[in-house]
């Protein structure tokens, strides 16, 4: 049984909220203190628990389709490399060679081994030290202690999941979480950027449809509502539905026959840092990886949507992105560093996040819950009690 409403339900709730002009509501008011955005501990401290500990979407399994396919980028500041082995599964390692330190790869690829740039050590798929050259020079050493460092990885709803570091933070309700990108979802493109913000400013900026009206009057807003959203929650994760004002007509459609693909937006929060976003014509993953307290790197994979055919559709979502990048994402841009240049206004000692607002209650609470867990475990661990 899914922990999500299935699409008619999704679309029912829509057409109430249509009915009596309302919107999902959260519970409470939530104040978050403004050095959380501002603090370089606090920062040290989530990149470690929630980016290294918790398991984390690397990237999509299309970015991986064939054995040697590698995707090497940062990952909460650490450099990963992963790969698809000869034997069909997935494997992570640091990306750092094991005779001095070089990255071994860098982006995304298809390789039958990893040569080190440097002296050419060279590892197999599956991490292997295979060969080292001059090998006479290395006295006594065991190649088989010198494979690359092997991360924790899960390849799960067509998402490869990374764990840097135990103990590990996990979560259950992923379990139950239906397959977020199906085999045939095929990728299309892969593009990366910057911004000048905190990543916690960039990730709000997606969890929420009050600001629509007001931030993007003439570019999302004549095909969206003002401040009409659907909001699930599942273990540290969630789900926020964007309807578009055309899905009010399937209020003439019997709700078995209902379908909602093209009628609304879902984006789905994967904690910490990572978006699933399934749009009209395409599917997007999106990667928060932070780089400094105001600088967050946006690395963004393209994907086609379940059951539709890439050739068809190229052109059609090169168009969308290309709309939504100029227009909508250029306007939430703006804004985004707008934030993070106030911060230091001294303005505000804490934001208030309202009741629209609950997807992003729901991620600071459970960051908390993550920050806290791990201080009374470290105390509890100093005083000798086990937890
Ligand atoms: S650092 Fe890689 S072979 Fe020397
Ligand atoms: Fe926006």
């Amino acid at each position: 049984m899914s922990i999500l409403m299935d699409d008619r339900s999704v679309a029912q709730r829509i057409l109430e909220h249509i009915e009596h002009d309302t919107t999902d509501l959260g519970q409470s008011v939530w104040r978050e203190p403004v050095d959380n955005y501002r603090s370089k501990e606090r920062m040290a401290a989530e990149v470690e628990l929630a980016f290294r500990r918790s398991p984390t979407p690397y990237c999509p399994s299309a970015a991986l389709p064939d054995a040697g396919s590698y995707v090497a980028r940062d990952a909460g500041g650490t450099p990963i490399l992963a790969v698809r082995a000869h034997d069909g599964t997935v494997r992570a390692f640091r990306n750092a060679c094991r005779h001095r330190g070089t990255q071994l790869a860098d982006g995304s690829g298809c390789a039958k081994a990893f040569v080190c740039p440097y002296h050419g050590w060279t590892y197999n798929l599956a991490g292997r030290l295979c060969g080292v050259p001059h090998e006479y020079g290395f006295p006594g050493l065991d190649k088989e202690l010198h494979g690359l460092a092997p991360l924790s990885v899960e390849e799960r709803f067509g998402l490869v999941f990374v764990t840097q570091d135990e103990p590990f933070l996990r979560d259950e309700s992923l379990d139950q979480l239906p397959e977020l990108i199906a085999p045939e979802q095929q990728l299309l493109a892969m593009r990366e950027s910057e911004i000048e913000a905190n990543w916690k400013i960039m990730l709000e900026g997606f969890l929420e449809g009050y600001h629509i009206r007001s931030t993007h009057r003439e570019t999302f807003y004549p095909y969206g509502f003002d401040n009409l959203n659907l909001v699930e929650i599942f273990g540290r994760n969630s789900r926020v539905t964007y309807p578009f004002r055309r899905i009010a007509k399937l209020a003439e459609t019997p709700p078995d026959a209902r379908r909602v693909e093209g009628l609304l937006t879902y984006v789905y929060h994967l904690f910490p840092n990572v978006l699933v976003t399934v749009l009209s014509h395409h599917t997007n993953v999106i990667v928060l990886e932070p780089v400094a307290l105001d600088r967050t790197k946006l690395i963004t994979y393209t994907l086609t949507n379940r059951g539709s055919s890439t050739l068809e559709l190229r052109e059609t979502v090169e168009r969308d992105a290309e709309f939504v990048d100029q227009t909508g994402a250029a306007e939430d841009r703006a804004v985004i560093r707008a934030i993070q240049r106030g911060l230091g206004s001294g303005a505000n000692d804490v934001f208030t996040f309202g009741l629209f607002e609950s997807a992003i209650i729901h991620f600071h609470r459970s960051l908390d819950a993550v920050l806290e867990y791990s201080h009374s475990a470290s105390e509890a661990a100093s005083k000798g009690v086990r937890t």
